[in-house]
């Protein structure tokens, strides 16, 4: 049984209405960005109805040019085409009494989509070349990451298919809408990397999951999977830090909290003029010349920095470790 991760609201609600969903004969229509866990939640419908003991079949309609998908999902009989020396079942017919899933169904060819219209009008269709009817009892689950009232506007998705699959919609929001996964999903993913890895006893450093907290995600679940497996094969003692994550994913994850805190011009300069001298060792007349300033220009301001932090002396390098508190920002 999958575990599906449904901290916040949001997601919360995705498998409230998923749940009520599954126990029906519905058609559903699960939409969102690319690795969202659309498959996921494909599989939970599954898990949660009625056909649970009964097959999960799943067919990629953008993996396969026209004619080979309409082969795969709908079977033929033998001398179909050149090369079908033996009759073959469908994806279809794999899928009776269980579940169905049409991964990228907007990719679905014009004649597999009449095809399909008549499945789930009628329940039956026919092998590719083939005379005999089959009837197939199976409940479909279709995925998509493209507006398909789009592709219905544009004549490249029938009308009557697409009212049909859209009986009931979930919508899977993207990660950076439900932050509050963020955390639960990558301690998941830590655990079952770790042990993947024979890192049984990898953590979070406080400045990774900061980070992460920061960063947006454009591949989502996926994209949050891929760089915890990273850092887990990376990070050498089992202290996953955020200097384990990629580059991009820092720089991005950087920008997103300066513009969350919207920081003074008085506290960018001071953190780059420290973030200067540090990179000169200390060496202050090296880091004056870096910063196009003059040696007493540079003392009057880290005085001042010194005065704001009320009067705490501030060695090189000690203003890189983060203020222990709850929201810290990343430091990367
Ligand atoms: N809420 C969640 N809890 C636990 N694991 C999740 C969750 N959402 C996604 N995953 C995992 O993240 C990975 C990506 O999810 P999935 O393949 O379902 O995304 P998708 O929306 O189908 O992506 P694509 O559009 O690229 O096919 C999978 O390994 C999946 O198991
Ligand atoms: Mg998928």
């Amino acid at each position: 049984m999958i575990e599906i991760v449904a901290h916040s609201e949001a997601m919360r609600e995705v498998l409230r209405l998923a749940g009520r969903v599954a126990v029906t004969d519905a058609n559903v229509l699960v939409t969102g960005e690319s690795g969202v866990g659309k498959d996921a939640l494909a599989l939970f419908v599954h898990a949660m109805s009625g056909r649970a003991l009964g097959p999960f079949v799943k067919i990629d309609c953008a993996a396969l040019p026209g004619e080979l998908l309409e082969a795969e999902l709908f079977g033929f009989e033998r001398g179909a085409f050149t090369g079908a020396t033996q009759a073959k079942p469908g994806r279809l017919e794999a899928a009776h009494k269980g579940t169905l899933v049409l991964d990228e169904i907007a990719y679905l060819s014009t004649d597999a989509q009449a095809k399909l219209l008549r499945v789930i009008e009628r329940r039956e269709f026919e092998r590719l070349g083939g005379r005999r009817t089959v009837r197939v009892d199976a409940r479909l689950v279709a995925l998509t990451n493209v507006e398909l009232e789009e592709a219905v506007s544009r004549r490249a998705f029938r009308e009557d298919l697409f009212y049909r699959i859209n009986v009931v919609r979930i919508h899977v929001p993207p990660l950076r809408e439900r932050r509050e996964d963020v955390e639960p999903l990558a301690h998941k993913f830590l655990e079952a990397y770790a042990a993947k890895h024979g890192r049984a006893a990898a953590r979070f450093a406080p400045d990774a999951l900061a980070l992460l907290g920061h960063y947006d995600f454009p591949g989502n679940v996926r994209e949050l999977s891929n760089v915890v497996e990273r850092a887990v094969i990376v990070c050498d003692d089992e202290r996953v830090g955020a200097e384990h994550f990629p580059e991009a994913v820092r720089t991005a994850a950087k920008v997103r909290a300066r513009q969350e805190t919207r920081p003074t011009l008085a506290l960018l300069e001071a953190e780059y003029v420290r973030e200067v001298l540090a990179s000169t060792g200390g060496n202050k007349s090296e880091a004056a010349r870096v910063l196009g300033i003059s040696r007493k220009n540079l003392y009057e301001k880290l005085a001042r920095y010194e005065a704001d932090a009320g009067g705490r002396t501030l060695e090189v390098g000690e203003e890189q470790k983060p203020n222990v508190s709850e929201k810290q920002e990343p430091d990367i």
